[in-house]
């Protein structure tokens, strides 16, 4: 979550991270020592998968998708759905399938339906079958695969990463310009002990630091249009929709802004910039982002919003 920290005359804008939400809280036990089985070693069964289809296929595949790709439900194969159990027992993913699925009449289905619509996500995600069928017996001592939270096929971070590796850091950089002016600042010596910001601050110092803040928040946008690129909760960010490249073109327009005012060497230009870029960032992040409250909303994020 994104907070202003408001300071009397002026009003100072910063990013503060207060809640790295805690995407996956919430009363999931982690592996236990007596975890011997993976789903990859032939857990469940091809009829079992194919006698719960039509039961997929009614009562899931309006939100999850006919292939399990995910729509209004975020996906419930591939590298993001994996990275969100990563290493958990299977007797957890059975439980949020029976206790809280389909989303609308949550408590209807049956445990060895909950079971076998486990079995056949795992057709779907091309996890082999063996001959038994996958039961009660032994969930818990099955484990997910271990995923990393970014996907292989985002290949590097997801979209919260992604912010707090530049527009976090960089847009604070164009913050503190509410506080001082960069022509302004002494000669400084390298600090004692080391201090990243204020070491690179010696090397390149006064506007420089600005050009380059300003130049990383243009040069990253084209990664927040990324196909592929996942949110955290494995969603894929919406990067085809219309709005969300307005956000990320108004991004560009602000940033660039802020690069061509830095190049002027124009400190007084900066005077409503904080008000901007707030702005731009706050446009984006309240459809996207800060949707559903607090608690939970970290599975709300990335959602298509209602019309
Ligand atoms: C009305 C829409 C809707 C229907 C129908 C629905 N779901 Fe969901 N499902 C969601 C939403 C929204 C989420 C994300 C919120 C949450 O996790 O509670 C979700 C989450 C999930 C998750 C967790 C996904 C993850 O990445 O951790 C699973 C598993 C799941 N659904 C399975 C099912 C199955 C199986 C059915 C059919 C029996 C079903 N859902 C029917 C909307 C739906
Ligand atoms: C095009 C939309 C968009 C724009 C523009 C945008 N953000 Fe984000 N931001 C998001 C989304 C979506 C998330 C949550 C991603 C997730 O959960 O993986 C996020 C997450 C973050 C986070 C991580 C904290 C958290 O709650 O996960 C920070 C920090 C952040 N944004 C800062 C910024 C700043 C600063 C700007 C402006 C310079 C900005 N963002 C512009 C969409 C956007």
């Amino acid at each position: 979550m994104i907070t202003l920290l408001r300071v009397s005359r002026p009003a100072i804008r910063f990013v503060s991270v207060l809640c790295a939400c805690a995407v996956f809280a919430g009363g999931w036990i982690t592996v236990s020592a007596g975890q011997s089985r993976s789903i990859t070693e032939g857990v469940y069964s091809s009829q079992q998968a194919a006698r719960v289809k039509p039961i997929y296929e009614e009562q899931c595949a309006s939100c999850h998708g006919t292939a399990l790709e995910g729509a209004v439900g975020g996906p419930l194969t591939g590298d993001g759905f994996l990275a969100n159990w990563s290493g958990r027992p299977l007797s957890n993913l059975v439980d949020k399938i029976q206790k809280t699925m389909p989303f609308d009449s949550p408590g209807t289905l049956s445990r060895q339906q909950s079971i076998d619509l486990a079995a056949y996500m795992f057709e779907v995600g091309k996890f082999p079958a063996g001959r038994a069928e996958l039961n009660e017996n032994g969930l818990a001592q099955i484990a997910l695969p271990i995923v990393n939270s970014s996907g292989a096929n985002a290949r590097a971070g997801n979209v919260s990463e992604l912010m707090r590796a530049i527009a976090f850091p960089n847009s604070n950089i164009l913050f503190n310009l509410q506080l001082k002016d960069p022509s302004k600042e002494p000669k400084r010596e390298m600090p004692v002990p080391f201090d990243y910001a204020k070491w690179g601050d010696t090397i390149y110092p006064g506007w420089l630091a600005i050009d380059q803040a300003a130049l990383a928040l243009i040069e990253s946008t084209p990664l927040l249009l990324t196909p592929g690129r996942l949110c955290q909760n494995g969603r894929p960010a919406p990067v085809d929709r219309a709005d969300w490249k307005q956000y990320v073109a108004d991004l560009v327009d602000v940033a660039q802004l802020a690069y061509q005012t830095s190049k002027a060497r124009n400190y007084d230009g900066f005077a409503d910039f904080s008000e901007k870029l707030n702005q731009t960032c706050a446009n984006c992040h309240k459809v996207y982002r800060d949707v559903g409250g607090t608690e939970g909303s970290g599975m709300q994020r990335c959602l298509i919003p209602n019309p």
